[in-house]
């Protein structure tokens, strides 16, 4: 039996941190990392039926929600740790931050331990231009931006990516916030203007997004602001008493969601009858169910954020970091050469 006190390799969990997150994205480029992460997003979408699936677990507070968030295949296990807290920003905080684990389905231990609030960002991102993809008007090059938050230029350069998008037009109540997006994204070759509402960013826009935090039904979209034709990409309103579009334009809009029973729950159709018809995404990307239709149609991405996305973002990056110094090893795991002898290993430590 083994005595010095070195852990076993099977201790050392593969860790990526937010600076190598950073060097990660920098090294690919944050279009390529979206371009190459939507691939595996789409491949978990066509096989959706393969997954344990359930709406993530939300504990809800006044000030916000922590969620966990797990699925799983035949092989691997994740899940995410999220939290959403629109009043975090004014205090000098990320309204959303996140980390999430990678696990064998077949011994349990983990495969990777990851940040997750960047790596949130690049799928959220991924996840609605590979759907813009499906959704939106042949052609689109507009689009509109209403909430210019910690979200916003992750979206506007996959859009760019997928959909080319190259025409930005930027609206958030807090003209700083327009005004970091615009700085962020000037001299990467979109033309961008800024709006000073929301009505006026909509305008010849083909994808309206909304990214707003608001703990409220908040009303970015009215009804007489979308057109025939346009597609809208709503990811803020994702938690229960938590949305961003007048029902008016719900009624008039074809409605896409990611996992209808949590949808119900947490995305704009929580304002809908339950069984107000909705078509999920996985069977569009299997060509069994209907994309858009005709160039008249409003479709309506109610986007409030899936598990099978975040676990094929952690197979991403698993496969992206392997064998790189992107990961470091973490002595995460107590895994005593005894499998039995926990204690003995405890002891043993007191040297
Ligand atoms: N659907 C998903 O998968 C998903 C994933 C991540 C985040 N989100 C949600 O997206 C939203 C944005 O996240 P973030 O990290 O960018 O937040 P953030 O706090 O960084 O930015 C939100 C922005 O919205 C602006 N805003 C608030 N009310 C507005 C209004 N009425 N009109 C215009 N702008 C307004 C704020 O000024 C702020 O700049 C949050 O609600 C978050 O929960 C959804």
């Amino acid at each position: 039996m083994k005595t010095d006190l070195t852990p076993s390799h099977l201790a050392f969990v593969p860790f990526v941190s937010v600076h190598n997150m950073m060097r990660l994205v920098n090294t690919m480029g944050a279009e390529g990392f979206i371009t190459e992460l939507a691939a595996y997003i789409e491949e978990d979408f066509k096989r959706w039926p393969e997954f344990d699936k359930t709406p993530r677990v939300a504990s809800h507070s006044h000030e916000g929600v922590i969620e966990l968030m797990p699925t799983a295949d035949a092989e691997l296990y994740g899940f995410k740790y999220v939290n959403g807290h629109p009043k975090n920003m004014k205090e000098g905080f990320q309204t959303v931050t996140a980390f999430g684990v990678l696990s064998s389905v077949s011994n349990g231990y983990p495969v990777l331990l990851t940040e997750m609030t960047i790596l949130t960002a690049l799928r959220t991102a991924a996840t609605s231009a590979l759907v813009g993809r499906y959704l939106a008007p042949e052609g689109s090059k507009v689009m509109a931006m209403i909430g210019n938050g910690a979200q916003c230029e992750f979206q506007a350069l996959a859009f760019r990516a997928l959909c080319g998008i190259n025409t930005l037009r930027l609206y958030d109540i807090d003209p700083a916030a327009t005004a970091k997006a615009k700085r962020n994204l000037e001299g990467q070759g979109f033309d961008i203007t800024t709006c000073t509402s929301g009505q006026e960013a909509v305008e010849g826009a083909q994808i309206v997004t909304t990214c707003t935090a608001d703990k409220q039904y908040a009303t970015i979209l009215s009804d007489n602001m979308i057109g025939r034709g346009q597609h809208i990409n709503a990811i803020g309103g994702d938690c229960p008493g938590k949305t961003e579009l007048h029902k008016d334009i719900l009624l008039r809009s074809d409605i896409f969601v990611e996992y209808p029973e949590q949808t119900r729950i947490e995305g704009e159709i929580q304002q809908l009858a339950d069984d107000h018809p909705v078509t999920e995404l996985w069977k569009v990307m299997r060509g069994e169910a209907q994309g858009r239709r005709d160039a008249a149609q409003i479709t309506l991405f109610d986007s409030v954020g899936f598990a099978i996305e975040d676990f094929s973002a952690l197979r991403f990056v698993r496969d992206k970091v392997d064998g790189t110094d992107f990961a470091e090893p973490l002595d995460m795991l107590a895994d005593p050469d005894d499998p039995r002898d926990l204690f003995g290993m405890v002891q043993r430590a007191k040297g």
